[in-house]
């Protein structure tokens, strides 16, 4: 526990708190917490997975997903990617993939192995590094580059002692994406070093910019040779609170993370994994449906913040919008505490994510378009702009 640092949106959410119990009109866009209600499809898949008498959906389910959620982890990744999977082997169910990363971390890594993860990142693999005592060396992702890691700047010594590489496109919290061209140099990189990817494709579905579709990094690492891949169902289907996710990749490693998981939980219920499957079978018109509600809230967001002269990059994917921070104020914190305290609008502090995180704040497009013009125009009246 010494090594672990509070979790980055603690503090933000205390404050929340008060601000509420003292009446305040709270304007909550600190987590990325869909607002959305689920697939119609899933909804009715799970009551009649709940209700149905020929199969046993309450009894203890299997450590890495029923066969037929496999299968269909399988078939999405054919439809979505064009990527052949063995889904005994290769796919497994999780109960989220925070839950997911953390057990591949205590699986992969001994303590002391290091880990490249690029940065700012998804907090929950700065605490789970941590709780693994996996050694990060951060590799920053920033706005002059697309938010791509510059792989030739990690001194040698570095990749060469790294196990694994951590990447995240599209990326939470910069709203950055991948290209073809980084995938191939990273799957080069990965070969040359010997080192194990670990890619997090959580917002795959959720494009803002209809001239971008996400790739899978197992397009190019198409033997699985040396590639996790995991992805939720928490940002795609709007099903967080259901905690389903999954992973696919070298078999290895879900061997490993099998073993750890058989000791430690049970599988995902059953009945929610046959609703999750009627989303990965015919949810797609939903991710179409959600990435425009999302893309109409973005550009809702940065009209409204455009007089404030904010050098922002709007996000061509994801649900969030990654902002600098005025030049007068000394750090994100200190920001994200003034935006709070005059507007009632809650941010999450960017040096929460990593390093190179310090200097931003993350806005996540979870509340209407109307509450994200008035959360840019409370900014505009208390004089918050760049
Ligand atoms: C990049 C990334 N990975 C994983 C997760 C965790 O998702 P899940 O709900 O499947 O645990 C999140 C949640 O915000 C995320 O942003």
């Amino acid at each position: 526990m010494r090594g672990l640092p509070p979790y980055a949106l603690a503090t933000v959410l205390q404050a929340r708190d008060e601000k509420l119990r003292q009446g305040v009109d709270v304007i909550d866009l600190g987590v990325g917490n869909p607002d959305m209600r689920p697939p119609r499809i899933v909804i009715e898949a799970l009551e009649a997975a709940l209700e149905d008498p020929r199969v046993q959906n309450h009894r203890y389910p299997s450590f890495n997903g029923l066969p037929e959620f496999r299968a269909g982890v399988a078939a999405w990744y054919a439809k979505r990617f064009g990527v052949t999977l063995d889904p005994a082997r290769e796919a497994m169910a999780l109960v989220g993939s925070k839950e997911g990363i953390f057990k591949f971390f205590l699986a992969h890594f001994d303590p002391g192995d290091t880990l490249l993860l690029c940065t700012p990142c998804y907090p929950a693999y700065i605490g789970q590094a941590a709780i693994a005592q996996i050694r990060v060396v951060e590799v920053p992702l920033v706005a002059s580059r697309g938010f791509l890691p510059d792989l030739a700047a990690i001194p040698t010594v570095e990749a060469q002692r790294a196990r694994a590489i951590a990447v995240n496109f599209p990326n939470n919290p910069t709203g950055g994406v991948e290209t073809a061209a980084f995938y191939e140099e990273l799957l080069r990189f990965a070969r040359a070093n010997d080192l194990f990817v670990i890619s997090d494709i959580a917002y795959c579905d959720l494009s803002l910019d209809p001239g971008y579709r996400a790739r899978s990094f197992l397009e190019f690492d198409r033997d699985r040779e040396r590639t996790i891949e995991f992805h939720s169902f928490s940002k795609s289907y709007s099903m967080q609170g259901w905690r389903v996710a999954f992973a696919a990749g070298e078999p290895g490693a879900l061997a490993r993370m099998h073993q750890l998981k058989s000791n430690t939980d049970y599988g995902v219920f059953m009945a929610i994994q046959r609703a999750a499957m009627a989303a990965l079978a015919g949810g797609d018109a939903y991710g179409a449906e959600v990435s425009g509600i999302y893309r109409a809230r973005r550009d809702a967001f940065l009209d409204a913040i455009a007089p404030l002269g904010f050098p922002v990059t709007p996000p061509r994917a994801t649900i969030y919008v990654w902002l600098p921070i005025p030049r007068r104020f000394a750090n994100a914190l200190e920001f994200t505490r003034e935006l709070l305290d005059t507007t009632g609008v809650v941010v999450a502090p960017g040096s929460g994510f990593g390093a190179a995180g310090e200097g931003y704040v993350r806005v996540a497009l979870c509340d209407g378009e109307a509450r994200l013009r008035e959360a840019g125009a409370r900014m505009a009246k208390a004089g918050l702009g760049y």
